[in-house]
């Protein structure tokens, strides 16, 4: 399942549209490229799948590709059908949408749990998400829950043209669609549809948190297609953040897995938007001063001080964040805020680099303690067994701190000796507060299940600087095993060389992180930790994309102008088609697609040989598909 792109303003809106026609090549003499709006649903979202009309299964969002199985739990929702409405439906269908409680179903449902003498429900999002995810579905079955289908998946066919009239049939199919979704010709149309949702929210029974553009043409759609997890083609209109007032208590700095030092404000705790909040992110030390890295003044300058009176805003999911301070309200005794020159876990010298390419600070001031300081030890244990790394059971946050404090999981690499260790160890673990024979053993069998990890956990799980899950995933499929992936890195370290265009020219990969990926790999205090990993692993190589594809895993060079697409265009089409697409060509180029005015690359690739065709000719060797 995907995520969305955000815009929180107009400009924003202007701007994404300006991209999709660019990307297009879409003149507005042309005519208008039609989009659709509808509210942004604040619930979680759901893929239903039906074979033959009949709902076969339910899946919640999980890390994007694989997701919790819900089936049982889906089939007590009202508003899902469990056969679809009519004769003349695809074979396979798979439609998506949000599962969201009511603003009245959650106030009753708090009343019965006061009248229980039970501990009430915090919002609707997180009830309605705690509902569906319930083991029992009896359970879910007495949570009024809801649902909105807007979009889909897997169909063996599609039946229609556009986004709203997808949309619509869902509806003759059985779903609840949105009432408010719009199709539109211009920005000035959006936006006012955007207003007149924003008007009525208050009044809606259920929680929105934004408005849903998306190009309607769903031949656009395909041609747009994705930038990593996010659709070209969409983006969502945030509304703007909730906010409320309270007192900063503390400031707290936390130390995270590449060192950097991240302040905290622990605040009085206060309500925004239906949530208690009690931590807000102070972003970096300038944050505090109210001194932007540019010189530019925060806040007008405003700096923030333990005793202050904030505001604090919180957008959606995100962290919650301090935005301003009332200095009519702050103590007479305050002191500015002094940040640590060193790191408050290792005690080593904290600094700001300087960002070789702008020759501007960092932002952020990092510990330069790396490998021995305790607090990055504990964060890059975290990061490789969270959800989306190598996810093992009964292993969290909790288990990798104790693990570190206790002195038997150092490195991830101990992690998979830890049943050895175990056995010689003078206190065994089944014997330690909160463990038992059966726990234990259950630990084990989990840590022995990773011991085979996909190439895309196992990229992400190694938590080198810029590198999150997409990246991960988008890095897996193009190199496609652990040993071509980490020898290109080191190659990449010659930043003239082929390996280092070739990362670069990945789309998605931009050039920080490439950088990122580059030093990790050419770091020799990495190289124990890797070593280590790759004895006790067995690192599974990728999935190769679309493999009937004629270009899978080739190499492409697109040079000279191209006609009927963007370069942008081709590029994505060609990755979309399991192809990697370079900028120069060399002796690894399987194929140069040549537009008139090509130079030298086409005298380079006529050189050496290789495969050369024309704009039409790339069309005519995908469309065998
Ligand atoms: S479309 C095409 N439409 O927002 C991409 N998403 O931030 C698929 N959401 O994961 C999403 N209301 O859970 C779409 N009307 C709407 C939505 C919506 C809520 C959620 C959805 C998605 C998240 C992305």
């Amino acid at each position: 399942m995907l995520s969305l792109d955000n815009a929180f303003n107009a400009d924003d809106v202007k701007e994404f549209v300006g991209r999709v026609r660019r990307f297009l090549k879409h003149d507005p003499l042309m005519g208008a490229i039609a989009l659709t709006a509808e509210p942004k649903i604040d619930g979680l979202s759901l893929s239903l799948r039906y074979e033959k009309g009949e709902l076969i299964s339910a899946a919640t969002r999980g890390d994007g590709a694989v997701g919790e199985d819900v089936t049982q739990n889906a089939r007590t929702i009202s508003d899902i059908p469990m056969r679809l409405k009519s004769d003349n439906i695809p074979d396979v269908v798979e439609v998506r949408g949000e599962v969201y409680m009511r603003h009245d179903d959650f106030e009753r449902l708090n009343e019965e749990m006061v009248a229980a003498g039970k501990p009430t429900y915090v919002n609707p999002r997180n009830t309605a998400a705690g509902s569906l995810r319930q083991l029992d579905a009896k359970i879910t079955a007495k949570r009024p829950l809801k649902f909105f289908a807007y979009a889909w998946g897997e169909m063996s066919y599609i039946p229609c043209k556009s986004q709203f009239e997808m949309v619509q049939l869902f509806g003759q199919w059985g779903f609840s669609i949105n009432p408010l979704m719009g199709c539109f010709e211009s920005v000035e149309a959006l936006i006012a549809h955007y207003e007149k949702i924003q008007t009525e929210r208050p009044q809606l029974s259920y929680d929105i948190d934004g408005v849903v553009y998306k190009v309607d043409a769903l031949e656009l759609q395909t041609r747009l297609g994705f930038v990593s997890r996010a659709p070209r083609w969409a983006i969502a209109h945030k509304f703007p953040a909730e906010l409320a007032v309270t007192i900063l208590n503390d400031i707290e700095i936390q130390v995270g897995r590449t060192g950097s030092l991240t302040p905290v404000a622990k605040l009085q705790p206060v309500t925004v938007g239906g949530v208690v909040v009690s931590n807000a992110t102070l972003h970096n030390e300038d944050y505090i001063k109210g001194i932007g890295n540019n010189d530019e003044l925060l806040r007008e300058g405003r700096d923030l001080r333990i005793g202050d009176t904030v505001t604090i805003y919180r957008a959606g999911d995100v962290i919650p964040k301090v935005m301003d301070v009332d200095l009519s309200k702050r103590p007479a005794d305050s002191v500015v805020f002094e940040f640590p020159k060193t790191c408050p876990a290792c005690g080593s010298p904290a600094v700001r680099e300087k960002n070789p390419n702008t020759g501007k600070l960092d932002s952020a001031r990092r510990c330069t303690g790396g490998v021995i300081c305790p607090a990055q030890a504990i964060e890059r244990l975290k990061h490789f067994v969270s959800r989306n790394a190598f996810d093992i059971d009964g292993f969290g946050e909790k288990q990798a701190e104790s693990f570190y404090k206790l002195g038997i999981v150092k490195t991830p690499a101990d992690i998979f000796n830890l049943h050895e260790y175990n056995k010689q160890a003078e206190v065994k673990l089944q014997d330690r507060d909160g463990w038992g024979e059966q726990s234990v053993r259950k630990l084990f069998e989990a840590i022995e299940q990773r011991r085979n990890i996909a190439l895309h956990r196992f990229i992400y799980g190694l938590g080198i600087r810029f590198i999150g899950e997409s990246n991960a995933k988008i890095l897996a499929r193009v190199y496609g095993s652990f040993e071509v992936f980490k020898m290109a890195m080191i190659s990449a370290h010659d930043r003239e060389g082929e390996a280092w265009q070739d990362l670069v020219n990945i789309d998605g990969i931009g050039e920080v992180a490439a950088h990122g990926l580059v030093n990790f790999f050419n770091d020799t205090n990495q190289k124990p930790m890797l070593d280590g990993l790759e004895n006790a692993l067995t690192i599974e190589n990728a999935e190769v994309v679309e493999s009937s594809s004629p270009v899978a895993n080739k190499t492409v060079v697109f040079t000279g102008s191209l006609e009927k697409m963007t370069r942008d265009e081709a590029k994505a089409m060609a990755e979309r088609l399991g192809a990697k697409v370079s900028g120069s060509v060399s002796k690894k180029t399987d194929l140069l697609v040549a537009g008139p005015g090509a130079g030298s690359k086409l005298k380079k690739a006529q050189d050496l040989g290789i495969d050369t065709v024309d704009e039409q000719g790339w069309f005519d060797l995908i469309e065998k598909l």
